[in-house]
């Protein structure tokens, strides 16, 4: 029995208007056809009404925080106001610090920058590269691949158990993954953590844009997340949490806006005095368009209401799994089970297809734009692959042949603006090309699969 909800349903709301819905593109084969993106979770289109926000407030952008004009005072009040938006989004606590940085990676290393002496980091290897690596400073704990939520939970409580209770430590785990789009449980997480005595910080960049996060409720010590993935492309990310850490260390640039007074000592040196407040780790000028627009994607989103989002996603995740469900060929890539709760993240292989060869033939000669490769999450794609980690794949002939393994991963990601024709579209290419094979003639340039003219 189907478990789709027809899109006329009314629990399965019609997507949100996004950028770029009618950018038609070349194909290989001849003639144009309207571009299907369904690679949300590398870089979301932007939202309209993101954009036409941001336009409303082009003319009127200044300086941010030292500015004497009415311009700068307006500006001022936007970027503060957005720092107000995201945290009330992200339901932090009352004396939380939210600091606007560049992406999730500029956030976690901020966070692994201002670590205190002595601080044990436990991180999974299925994490994504932004918080698997940051923590390289610290004595970190690289914590194996759990195969059931109910592991990952056993599995960071051993791990934390053998751990000097009295000194810092600090989890960091992802909310939804970047390979799977499997939600992790991250409450639990949380209570083991702070069971043990150490923090939390969850890694949103995947999970945000998809589900509503509380840090009150998860009772998570921070989150990080961009917002080029959550649909404000505009080169700002969040770290909001606890304030003590951010507090007490050095700040993570030294400069202007850092800075609360700066004097000239006798002996000739300078003496600083830095800021406590969020600015501490803001030096330079803010980005104050990236801070607006996460602000505003925030609003768009919680107005859309998760409720509808999440259905109309899981519709769509449905289609996908449904539409190649008979495709034997088609394996897609889980570690919880296909049955866990996910958002509209789908890594598969295709036997018989070098993954970068299927990718690109369904760039070229269907315009469905999709990913291939690791995913910046290398061990757990090779984890997922049960792959060497040495051999390096030539695209044009199929390498993966019948009962061979993988060496890459395509993925397919949508999200809140994906209407309901590019996941058709997906399947019905997806299916072909197992069927009938490409039409075109590829070849590998700089390790990538392209056509071959
Ligand atoms: C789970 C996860 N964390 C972190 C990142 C890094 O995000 P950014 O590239 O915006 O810093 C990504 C990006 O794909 C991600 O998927």
């Amino acid at each position: 029995m189907s478990v789709l909800t027809a899109a006329s349903d009314r629990s399965v709301c019609a997507p949100l208007p996004v950028l770029g819905r009618d950018v038609t593109v070349p194909l290989v084969t001849g003639g144009e056809v309207t571009y299907a993106a369904l690679d949300y979770a590398a870089s979301a289109p932007a939202l309209q009404r993101v954009w036409d926000d941001v336009a409303a407030y082009a003319p009127y952008y200044g300086s941010v925080h030292r500015g004497a004009g009415y311009l700068s005072q307006l500006s001022t009040d936007l970027f503060e106001n957005a720092r107000r938006t995201v945290a009330e989004f992200l339901d932090c606590r009352a004396d939380d610090q939210l600091v606007f940085t560049r992406s999730t990676t500029d956030s976690l290393n901020l966070l692994a920058a201002v670590l205190p002496a002595g601080c044990q980091v436990f991180v999974f290897e299925t994490e994504h590269h932004a918080s698997l690596l940051p923590w390289q400073d610290a004595e970190v704990t690289y914590l194996d691949a759990p195969r059931t939520p109910e592991q990952a939970v056993a599995t960071l409580e051993r791990a934390l158990a053998d751990r000097d209770p009295h000194g810092p430590a600090l989890v960091c785990v992802t909310g939804a993954s970047n390979v799977t789009g499997e939600l992790w449980p991250v409450r639990e997480l949380a209570a083991a953590a702070h069971a043990h005595g150490a923090r939390i910080v969850l890694d949103a960049a995947q999970l945000a844009p998809h589900h509503p996060v509380s840090v009150q409720d998860l009772d998570v010590d921070w989150v990080a997340f961009s917002g080029h993935k959550l649909y404000a492309p505009f080169g700002s990310g969040v770290l909001a949490g606890r304030a003590d850490w951010l507090r007490e260390a050095r700040p993570y640039l030294a400069g202007g806006g850092a800075s609360r007074k700066v004097t000239r000592r006798a002996d000739g040196g300078v003496d600083v005095e830095w800021h406590e407040s969020a600015a501490r780790h803001e030096a330079g000028s803010p980005n104050v368009i990236g801070a607006y627009s996460i602000a505003s994607a925030c609003k768009a989103l919680t107005e859309a209401g998760f409720d509808t989002l999440v259905a109309r996603e899981r519709y769509l995740i449905e289609k996908v799994r449904e539409g190649l469900a008979d495709v034997p060929e088609v394996r897609f890539l889980s570690l919880f089970g296909d049955d866990a709760p996910r958002v509209g993240v789908l890594s598969f292989v295709v036997e018989g297809w070098n993954s970068s060869h299927f990718a690109a033939a369904l760039s070229a000669e269907y315009g469905i734009g999709v990913r291939d490769g690791l995913f910046c999450a290398h061990p757990l794609v090779r984890t997922l692959l049960g792959s060497d980690p040495q051999t390096q794949g030539e695209c044009g002939a199929p390498e993966a042949a019948p009962g061979e393994k993988s060496l890459n991963a395509i993925r397919v990601s949508f999200g809140a603006g994906t209407p309901d024709e590019h996941v058709d579209r997906f399947v019905a290419a997806a299916r072909e090309l197992v069927r009938d094979g490409a039409k075109w003639n590829y070849r590998t340039e700089d390790g990538r699969c392209v056509p071959a003219v």
